[in-house]
Formats: structure tokens, C-alpha cells, sequence
């Protein structure tokens, strides 16, 4: 018996080396952690249970045989989150580079499907060189395995892609399907061409940052949610983000435990809006005051910044946040906000998480590249998402909420369940000055009479009480008092039930 339990031992030890100590030297020295160092950091300590640390690759091409480790390059297996649990895979870049061989990849589908069938969460790490180059068209089966997979979990249970390592070529499809994608600063790179094939096909000059590094997928592309400084940084981020998600789509978001009160009144909204209707103000603080402990994860941070968009707790339960940001572009909608926003909405509403939307939104942005850009299939995207979400929905018009994009920004509408308005909010076609401007036409050489017909029609519209006539705002509510009628009104629609006509799936304009 001792023997057996020896062999166990010491072929553990083996899985656990996994390309050698010299490449996990080689690994620490680019600044990474190794597979299973990246697992210890994002699990809850002694949670994680590894599956198939034995599996090895069945090549016999380029002398592979030769050539097998324990695990084939990826660590796969569950363990636990703040005690909730999570199916991940890991990328051992000391293995072969990472690179995804046919067992590789049945390792990850087989723990996707645990995780599918449980109703957990998947967190992939990746670090690969991508497609193991041995192996051919069995490496790219492999690769579609997963890709079917990450749709078919798509909206059942949330799907994590963090790249802290290289991921290029077709590999890049499978995180793009997943939920979100954070990515490690200067260490990672996602693109479906390197720069060497970009150079030959249309002679441009690229660095591998430039093309696919954090900064350019998190500022430009908008392919990467979020990026963080380092891994030990970017795991703790995740962790972080998980605690606000459910474990699948037939739970409700976690409850945790907070140390605030819903009726705490923050006097300072009360001056928060400028006295000129065209000063900025700036939005973030409005989330902050109504987050639990002024906790905010933000998504897409440094993109579209003219929209926020991320997860607070209000009572402890996760609340999805999409606000117009008057700082930037006054807050206007435009092609890439609609976007950043539309796909938060579909998230918040396939995983049950309620929506609070805060609107200061002088319309949508006007111009010849919008138009050309598609912004009318783009900002559709939002109002679509809006619409067709039921989950909880409440709404709070700070300013301005002009045209169709006060349509757009969950009104009542579009199904809104509580509609608020602040007492400063505007809501009308457009601004008095536009509004004037195409109204008395002929007057337009009168400065006088033009600046009277413009104060008329601000005394008429530059209010919310217009709106709440008719019933489409259910309360003008004091700044001051905003979250404690926010966190009554979710409290109220816990008990929502709201059902979309049967369908074999909607049509999004994508
Ligand atoms: C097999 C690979 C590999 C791969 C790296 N290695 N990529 N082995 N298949 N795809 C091995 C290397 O031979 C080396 O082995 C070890 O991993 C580390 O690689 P290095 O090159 O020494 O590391 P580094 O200098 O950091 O460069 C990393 C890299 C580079 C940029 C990722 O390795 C590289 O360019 N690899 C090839 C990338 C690629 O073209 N992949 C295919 C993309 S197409 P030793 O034994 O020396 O340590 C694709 C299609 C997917 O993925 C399609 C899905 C539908």
C-alpha cells in the first residue's frame, strides 16, 4: 500500500512541475505567475479540486511522443469564491506554451459541462500560444468544442475570460463569446493576426501592444472589459466581480452582508446639479452615494466614458447601474455607449440582476460619422435591450431627458417599473434654444423675442412635472432621499414576475 500511495505522491508532484523548473523561471521572470500559483490566488485557499492532472496528449507527429507532460498544458478543476462555487481552467504556458491540443481542450469542455449541468460559473485563465501546432485540424476540433460550448452556456451560467498571457489567432473566439474579458497590463495580448501577418498583408507597422494589448482592447476595440496592473492585481479584481454574480440564471443575485443603511440621506445631492443646465457635473458620484459602502465595479470603464455602467448592492443585492455621464460628450448617446450599454442590459437581464438607470441625456450625438457609423442600428441595440429586459427596472431622471433618447433610457415607456425624476429634470422633445430655434424661425434675427420664446418654452417643458401629469414619471423625489426610494423600489419588485411572448430567440439589430 505504501508504494501505491508513493507513486500517487510523487506522480502529483510531477503534474504539479509542470514544464520544469526552468520555465516557471522563465515565467516569473516576464512578471507571470504559473498556472496553479494564478488558481491558488483567485480560489478560496485549499478549495481547489483539480480533474485530469494525468490526461496526457496522444500525438505521435514532430516526434511528440517523445515528448508528454501531465496535464497537457491546462489545469482544470473547481473550488470555491467567498465559499460559493466556480469551474476553472488555468493555461500552463510552461507546457508547451499553453498551446491547445485535442485533450487540452476536452479537459475544459469536460469541466464546462460540469459546470453547465451544476449551474456554476466558469472562469478561464488563458496563457497560449494558441493552437498546438503538432496537431493540426484535431487542435482547431478541439478549439470548436469549446467555442459550442461558450454558447451554449451563453445566459445559463456566467462566463469569466481573464488573458494574462498571449491569445491570438482563433483562440481569441472563445473569451470573445464569454461574459466579460479583463485583461493583465503589458503581459497580454489578444488579436486574430499577429503584427508580423499585418505587416506582410497590409504593410502596416504594429507592436504587439499597439495591435492587441489592454490599453488599445479597453480604450478602442471595447473587446476587453477591464484591465488591471498585474495578476496578482487582476485575480483579486475577479473575485471581486464574482461576489455581485449569480452562480446561473435560474438564481437570483447573492445577498452578502453590508455595513450601510438603504435610508442613509446624502444631503449633497441636493446641490449635485449646477445651476446652469449646460455645466457638467459628474454622474460617478451619484452611483457612489447609492452603492452599499459606495462600492462600484465598473465595466468598461475607459471606454464610451460618456455611459457608466457596472454593479453596486443596494440592501446587499446586486444592482445593475447604467447612467448617462455628463462629463463626457454631455453625457450624449452615441454608437459606443449604445453598445456598452445594450450588452451590460442583456447581462443584467439573462442573470436576473435588476437595473437602475440614471438619466441625464441631452439626446443622441448628431454628425456624418454617427450616421455613416450605423447609430441608428447601434443606439436600436439599447432601446431594444431596455425594452426586452424584465427584470426589476427603475429609473431616475436627474436633467436632461430629451427626445428619443429619454424614450431609449428605460422609461415607463419601455416597461420601466418605477419612473423618479429629480425636481431639476427636463424632459422634452429637446432643449429650449433648439426647440425655439426651429419654432419661431422667422424670428430668429430678434434676439429679444427669440431669448422670450425660448424662457417660454423652458417655463413649459425644462420641468418633470409635465411627465408626472401623465403618469410617466411616479414621483419627483429630493435628491437628498434618492437611494432610500431607490432600495424601496427594488424591494417592492422582488417579488416581479414578467414573461416575453414565446419566441425561438428575439432579433436583435445587431
Ligand atoms: C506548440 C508551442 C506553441 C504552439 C508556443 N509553443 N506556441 N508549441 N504549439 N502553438 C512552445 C514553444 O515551442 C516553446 O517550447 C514554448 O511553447 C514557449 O514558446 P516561446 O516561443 O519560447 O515563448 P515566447 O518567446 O514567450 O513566445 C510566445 C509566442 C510564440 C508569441 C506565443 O511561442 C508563438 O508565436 N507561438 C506560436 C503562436 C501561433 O502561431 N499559434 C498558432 C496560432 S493559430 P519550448 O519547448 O522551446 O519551451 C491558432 C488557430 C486557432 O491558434 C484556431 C481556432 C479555430
Amino acid at each position: 500500500m505504501k508504494a501505491v500511495l508513493e507513486e500517487l505522491e510523487s506522480r502529483r508532484a510531477q503534474a504539479r512541475l509542470g514544464g520544469g523548473a526552468k520555465r516557471i523561471e522563465s515565467q516569473h521572470a516576464k512578471g507571470k505567475l504559473t498556472a496553479r500559483e494564478r488558481l491558488e490566488l483567485l480560489l478560496d485557499e485549499g478549495s481547489f479540486e483539480e480533474y485530469d492532472a494525468y490526461v496526457l496528449h496522444r500525438s505521435h507527429d514532430f516526434g511528440m511522443e517523445q515528448s508528454t507532460i501531465p496535464g497537457d498544458g491546462v489545469v482544470t478543476g473547481w473550488g470555491t469564491i467567498n465559499g460559493r462555487p466556480v469551474y476553472v481552467f488555468s493555461q500552463d504556458f510552461t507546457v508547451f506554451g499553453g498551446s491547445l491540443s485535442e485533450t487540452h481542450a476536452q479537459k475544459i469542455c469536460k469541466i464546462m459541462d460540469m459546470a453547465v449541468r451544476n449551474g456554476a460559473p466558469v472562469i478561464g485563465l488563458n496563457d497560449s500560444g494558441g493552437a498546438r501546432i503538432q496537431e493540426g485540424v484535431g487542435s482547431l476540433a478541439g478549439y470548436a468544442d469549446v467555442f459550442l460550448r461558450n454558447v451554449m452556456a451563453s445566459g445559463v451560467v456566467p462566463q469569466i475570460s481573464v488573458i494574462m498571457g498571449p491569445c491570438a489567432g482563433g483562440a481569441v473566439y472563445s473569451p470573445a463569446m464569454t461574459d466579460f474579458i479583463f485583461m493583465v497590463r503589458d503581459s497580454s495580448y489578444m488579436f486574430v493576426t499577429g503584427p508580423d501577418v499585418v505587416k506582410t498583408v497590409t504593410n502596416e507597422t504594429v507592436t504587439q501592444e499597439e495591435l492587441g494589448g489592454a490599453r488599445t482592447h479597453t480604450t478602442k476595440s471595447s473587446v476587453a472589459d477591464g484591465a488591471f496592473e498585474n495578476d496578482v492585481e487582476t485575480l483579486f479584481q475577479i473575485r471581486r466581480l464574482f461576489d455581485f454574480l449569480p452562480l446561473n440564471n435560474r438564481e437570483k443575485p447573492p445577498v452578502r452582508p453590508v455595513n450601510d443603511v438603504p435610508d442613509r440621506l446624502d444631503n449633497a445631492l441636493d446641490t449635485l446639479i449646477p445651476e446652469n443646465p449646460n455645466t457638467p457635473y459628474d454622474m460617478r458620484e451619484l452611483v457612489l452615494s447609492l452603492a452599499d459602502e459606495g462600492d462600484f465595479f465598473e465595466i468598461q470603464q475607459d471606454f464610451a466614458k460618456n455611459i457608466l455602467t457596472g454593479f453596486i448592492r443596494m440592501e446587499g443585492s446586486t444592482v445593475g447601474v447604467v447612467a448617462n455621464q455628463p462629463l463626457v460628450l454631455a453625457g450624449c448617446l452615441d454608437i459606443e455607449s449604445s453598445r456598452k450599454a445594450a450588452r451590460f442590459v442583456r447581462f443584467c437581464d439573462a442573470f436576473n440582476i435588476p437595473i437602475l438607470t440614471l438619466v441625464d441625456v441631452p439626446g443622441f450625438l448628431p454628425g456624418v460619422a454617427q450616421e455613416h457609423g450605423g447609430v441608428i442600428k447601434h443606439g436600436a441595440k439599447l432601446l431594444f435591450a431596455f425594452a426586452e429586459a424584465t427584470v426589476p427596472k427603475v429609473t431616475v431622471i436627474t436633467r436632461k431627458a430629451y427626445g428619443g433618447a429619454y424614450d431609449v433610457m428605460s422609461s415607463k415607456h419601455i416597461r420601466g417599473d418605477v419612473n423618479y425624476a429629480w425636481p431639476t429634470a427636463e424632459i422634452a422633445v429637446m432643449g429650449a434654444k433648439g426647440a425655439t430655434e426651429i419654432l419661431y424661425r422667422s424670428e430668429l434675427g430678434d434676439k429679444d423675442k427669440i431669448a422670450a420664446r425660448a424662457k417660454e418654452y423652458e417655463d413649459r417643458f425644462a420641468n418633470p412635472f409635465v411627465a408626472a401629469q401623465r403618469g410617466f414619471i411616479d414621483e419627483v423625489i429630493n435628491p437628498h432621499s434618492t437611494r432610500r426610494r431607490v432600495a424601496r423600489a427594488f424591494a417592492a419588485l422582488r417579488t416581479k414576475k414578467l414573461e416575453n411572448p414565446w419566441r425561438k430567440h428575439d432579433n436583435l439589430p445587431l
